[in-house]
């Protein structure tokens, strides 16, 4: 008889995004006449870089040929890509080119990364959260059952919330697995390098880890806001890195991202001796993939010109301009929003007080606009709402104008 994995039972029977694309897929499908605007999902609506498509191409056109053929390329991905990386994003931050690997996403890698460590650890992840930090864990076994409260057993909640200021506090428990994610998924606020230290200090001190999700880096625009982990001074000693094209140069569909693990990362076994994550990665990385595609490793490696990241550049200030839009419009209506600035995701005071996900509700009923209620990323959520600038300009304005009025009324 074929026995499941129990884990599975103690989560949530829908993934956050996958659960409102099926209530907005609903309310279409019985209101087909409506134009819904999407700012709920952080899915992209720039196209790729022209210069990504033509890399694209070319492969496209080498992989045609017997003599330009590939076919199995490096699992970590290829040296051309990973050079670029590292010239790039890690100049000057000490980091080796075999301390990258090439990933399909780094919602995959933040998932994957968990085989790698012991039952038996605890994790912290701040609340409200981006929720594969946790439905992986769950999944994998290391928390216990969901409680009254929202919260699972086993699991060291970090608040960050307007009381805080959206900047995590140490824990009072020890954790050995900490989840950090700045420009953070969903508030859209940032950590100084200072505030940032302190975690790095602090894993240091307690050997802990920390997996620093930076997706959303490159929307950094104030001075003093890492926008890499390895900016701080000992974060090399305690920090894995994930980093994605989806939010930079629209390759949410195509997927490439990468993990950086440096070797001078450890992990300890079950007597206390010294393991290198780095090797360990490795290993499974060569064991449960065989890389991401060479056509998409030479369009992710074409950002990297003159033109790709002047492209890259453009659509961010795109976006930028539309949170900008979504702000100005929350603040004439009186609503307290955070992010934003240093981020596409904008996190709204409900009005009045009101519970996230009637206030998602009535959004989608009355006025088409699709949005992600707080408490779907966790207790500390509820009160909440997110919205994200990557929608078109249009369609933001649109959307701004139609809560503008519904509000007003
Ligand atoms: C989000 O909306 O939070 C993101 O799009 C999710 C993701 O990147 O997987």
């Amino acid at each position: 008889m074929i026995k499941i994995n129990e884990n599975f039972k103690k989560m949530k029977p829908n993934y956050l995004f996958s659960n409102i694309a099926k209530k907005v897929a609903k309310y279409q499908e019985e209101n087909p006449d409506k134009k819904i605007i999407k700012m709920g999902i952080g899915d992209v609506t720039r196209p790729l870089p022209k210069v990504c498509t033509q890399a694209m191409k070319k492969a496209a056109d080498e992989l045609e040929n017997a003599e330009t053929f590939r076919g199995y390329g490096p699992e970590q991905g290829y040296d051309f890509l990973r050079e670029k990386i590292l010239e790039n994003e890690y100049k000057d931050l000490g980091i080796d080119k075999d301390e990258i690997f090439i990933s399909d996403g780094a919602k995959c890698d933040c998932g994957n990364i968990v085989d790698i460590f012991a039952k038996n650890n605890k994790i912290a992840i701040t609340d409200p959260v981006y929720p594969v930090y946790l439905d992986t864990n769950i999944m994998a076994g290391r928390t216990g059952i969901c409680k009254d409260n929202g919260m699972y057993e086993n699991v060291i909640y970090i608040p960050m919330t307007e009381e805080n200021n959206f900047v995590p506090l140490l824990p009072k428990e020890v954790p050995d697995i900490i989840y950090l994610c700045f420009p953070n998924n969903p508030t859209g606020t940032v950590l100084t390098k200072d505030e940032l230290k302190v975690w790095v200090d602090y894993a240091r001190k307690n050997k802990s880890i920390i997996l620093f999700d930076a997706a959303y880096c490159a929307f950094i625009e104030e001075e003093n806001i890492p926008k890499s982990i390895y900016e701080i001074e000992g974060a090399k000693d305690v920090a894995i890195e994930f980093k994605s094209y989806s939010k930079t140069a629209g390759f949410t569909g195509v997927r490439c991202a990468y993990v950086v693990i440096p070797k001078t990362v450890k992990g300890y076994d079950e007597n206390g001796n010294v393991e290198d994550l780095n090797s360990m990665w490795n290993r499974r990385v060569c064991t449960k993939f065989n890389g991401v595609s060479y056509i998409v490793q030479r369009a992710a490696e074409a950002i990297y010109t003159k033109e790709g990241m002047k492209e890259v550049k453009d659509n961010i200030n795109y976006y930028k301009e539309n949170a900008k839009i979504i702000l100005e419009t929350l603040k004439e209506c009186g609503i307290k929003a955070y992010g934003g600035k240093n981020s596409p995701y904008i996190w709204l005071k409900v009005p009045n007080s009101g519970k996230s996900w009637d206030f998602f509700d009535t959004l989608l009923e009355k006025v088409n606009i699709v949005g992600t209620p707080g408490e779907g990323f966790g207790p500390s959520g509820e009160g909440y709402f997110r919205l994200t600038a990557f929608n078109t300009k249009e369609n933001t304005i649109e959307a701004m104008e139609r809560l503008k009025n519904f509000l007003s009324k």
